[in-house]
């Protein structure tokens, strides 16, 4: 059998390795408390002590999951010892790293964005706020801020007062010493995955996330509290714009800057009057994204993810199941703010469920599951369309019991909205 080791610990890395089981045997550094029951967890945090370590243990393909360990080269030190795996290199990382280079090789490259400047400087920064004709204007520190470096200002004061505290540090410290300032786009996001190889790319059925903490998108953001896919909202006039203007610019963009694009590019993406415009880049599979798509893939899972990483892709052909999955995660009680203290997980008989569930902040201690992180799980269910997958996730939400469970009860609401 193969052997795969995923880099990760959160739900994304579960649904990767959950359904990658039945064709590889499974590592991960470092998991959690439910991937041992599928795969053997390691604690190697050092690249090179992990990448000799793949190396001793005959590891066929290794599968990054989270951007910190892509931005901070892991590919560059795995493939210089001559394994192979599958991610960005640290060069093609940036375009998740650096806002900043992002936006600028959008504009260099032609593909559709918000319009903005990006400066360390406060005059110019007030200068371009001063003559911004609409309202909001949107803020974003430079650097990597978890997920949380986006501000979305209601007016000029406010906009400059964000970029006073930016600036100086105050807000993200040297992540927000550059900023980007730009236009707000009214519309409808999407996010878009496509596996790529530095030339070719398959792309995944679009799904939609809900940042927000709270049902109705209220509340503060999150890493994203539930997910769907594929959204009917996305269609086919809208993967193949999707294609043309951003997806294949991107591929040949990067090759001539010379980091060609490897690995998942997730594009978040705002669809304003039937357009696609890029909002940013991640260079990653997002979560809980990955736990509704996984199981979506008719075909090997292995070989897309190893072809990919070889940069074969026209080798193989990726089939996607005629199935929609809803994802909704239950986080512990003081979700997002802070800790909570350990609590058992019980879950009833899922048999009557159409769907799996997804662990990602859990722990294990003799042989008890408890939750330990601030997103516990994902329930996916699965079924012909939105409707039914979503009662299906529902069905599985109320089998999990720990104490201080929360989540969003409107998961996939947009595409309900019209039926
Ligand atoms: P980002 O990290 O750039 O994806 O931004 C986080 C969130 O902020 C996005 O998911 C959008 O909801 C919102 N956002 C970012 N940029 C814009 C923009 N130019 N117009 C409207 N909303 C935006
Ligand atoms: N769910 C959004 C993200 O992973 O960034």
């Amino acid at each position: 059998m193969k052997k795969v080791l995923i880099v990760g610990s959160g739900g994304r890395e579960y649904a990767i390795g959950y359904f990658l089981k039945d064709e590889a045997e499974v590592f991960y550094a470092p998991g959690n408390g439910a991937t041992e029951d599928f795969a053997t967890n390691i604690d190697i945090k050092d690249f090179e002590e992990l990448a000799n370590w793949a190396k001793e243990n005959n590891i066929d393909l290794t599968i990054v999951g989270p951007e910190d360990p892509l931005v901070k080269g892991i590919v560059d030190v795995f493939k210089s010892k001559g394994l192979t795996i599958f991610g960005p290199s640290k060069k093609a990382a940036k375009l998740e790293g650096s806002k900043v280079y992002m936006k600028n090789f959008l504009k260099k490259y032609n593909i559709p964005t918000a319009k903005y400047i990006e400066t360390s400087n406060k005059k110019e920064a007030y200068e371009f706020i001063d003559k911004m004709d609409k309202l909001p204007i949107v803020i974003k520190a430079d650097g990597l801020c978890a997920g949380k470096g986006v501000i979305i200002a209601e007016s000029k004061e406010e906009a400059k007062e964000v970029v006073d505290n930016m600036l100086s540090g105050k807000m993200f410290g040297e992540a927000g010493k550059r900023v980007i300032i730009e236009e707000f786009l009214d519309g409808y996001e999407l996010s878009m995955f496509a596996i790529c190889d530095g030339k070719d790319f398959v792309l995944l059925p679009a799904a939609q996330d809900h940042k927000r903490l709270l049902d109705g998108d209220k509340g503060p953001n999150t890493g994203g509290m539930g997910a769907y896919a594929p959204t009917p909202l996305a269609t086919p006039e809208i993967y193949e714009k999707v294609k043309e203007k951003i997806i294949k610019p991107t591929l040949e963009g990067m090759q001539k800057e010379n980091a060609p694009y490897e690995g998942v590019l997730f594009l978040g993406l705002m669809i304003v009057d039937n357009e696609p415009y890029v909002l940013e880049y991640n260079v990653r599979f997002g979560d809980p994204e990955c736990e509704e798509l996984m199981p979506l893939i008719d075909s090997s899972l292995y070989d897309m993810f190893y072809y990919g990483a070889k940069g074969e892709l026209d080798k193989i052909d990726v089939k996607i199941k005629p199935m929609t999955a809803v994802g909704v995660v239950c986080a512990s009680k003081n979700y997002p703010y802070g800790k909570s203290e350990a609590a058992e997980i019980k879950i009833d008989d899922l048999r009557e469920c159409n769907g799996y569930i997804a662990y990602a902040g859990v722990s294990k201690k003799d042989n008890k599951l408890y939750a330990t992180g601030g997103r516990v799980l994902v329930c996916v269910g699965f079924g012909e369309n939105v409707k039914k997958a979503r009662e299906e996730a529902y069905k599985i939400v109320d089998k999990v019991h720990f104490d201080g469970k929360k989540y969003r009860k409107d998961i996939a609401y947009q595409a309900l909205k019209d039926e």
